[in-house]
């Protein structure tokens, strides 16, 4: 299973002072020398954190493989066309939240959702799909032309009680199966962790996950190389 890591908390922290560090392309580049097999960033309409600059300067520097994170909107699917990121991941987004906070609702933007995969796939440009583990968006993400599912771990993060983590995982074990099958790629991500991860990486049907807040937040007490390396060590520990 591969570890990507999302950049965009090291963007953040220099955003907090308009200054010119922490740079979060160099810190992509110690991410890659630490073992990641990707880098994820999401560009939001108000560059928040990652901006037009983190993005071109990714594109020419990371070695592995750029992931961008973005709404299915007109001028998002400009740029990426011309930066022409491995992959681009599209999420909702909703400028007063903190974080990304749900699956796309794809049946409720189909036509614009479509449009923006098939630009996408003109440019070169693999289309993954930010869903929630349920099989009617895996049926949803094969209609619109995706190739990827990234489903949506939150929930499963979020619940506090066993039997409901159990509950959530299982959601996620069937859509993932269920995507294998239908012939799409099946990433996931969103609130994992150093204890949470285990359950995921059981998995066999994901292929890949992406994971942030956790290991940037660990970062800041061991350094990244070492934070990196530990969620590396977990996963490999499980699957190879
Ligand atoms: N996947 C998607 C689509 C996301 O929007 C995010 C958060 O930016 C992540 C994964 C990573 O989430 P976290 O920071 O909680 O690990």
């Amino acid at each position: 299973m591969r570890l990507c890591i999302n950049i965009d908390h090291i963007a953040t922290l220099r955003q907090a002072r308009k200054e010119i560090e922490p740079d979060p392309v160099l810190a992509a580049g110690i991410c890659e020398l630490a073992g990641v097999d990707g880098i994820v960033c999401h560009l939001r309409e108000d560059r928040r954190h990652i901006n037009d600059r983190d993005l071109r300067l990714l594109k020419e520097t990371v070695k592995t493989h750029l992931d961008l994170e973005m709404a299915a909107t007109d001028e998002m699917v400009s740029i990426a066309s011309v930066i022409k990121p491995d992959l681009v991941t599209l999420v909702p987004e909703k400028r007063e939240e903190v974080t990304t906070e749900g699956g796309l609702d794809i049946e409720a933007a189909k036509v614009r959702i479509e449009g923006a995969i098939d630009e996408l796939k003109k440019a070169g440009i693999k289309v993954s799909v930010f869903i929630e583990p349920l099989p009617v968006n895996v049926d949803s993400a094969l209609e619109v032309g995706s190739d990827i599912i990234e489903i949506h771990t939150g929930k499963y993060a979020n619940q506090k009680e066993p039997k409901d983590k159990i509950i959530e995982l299982e959601k996620i074990r069937q859509t993932a199966l269920l995507a294998r099958e239908l012939g799409l790629g099946v990433n996931a991500g969103h609130g994992l962790n150093y204890i949470n991860i285990a359950p995921i990486a059981n998995i066999e049907d994901i292929d890949e996950v992406s994971i942030g807040h956790a290991i940037l937040a660990r970062a800041v007490f061991v350094g990244l190389d070492r934070a990196v390396k530990e969620m590396l060590e977990i996963i490999r520990r499980i699957r190879r």
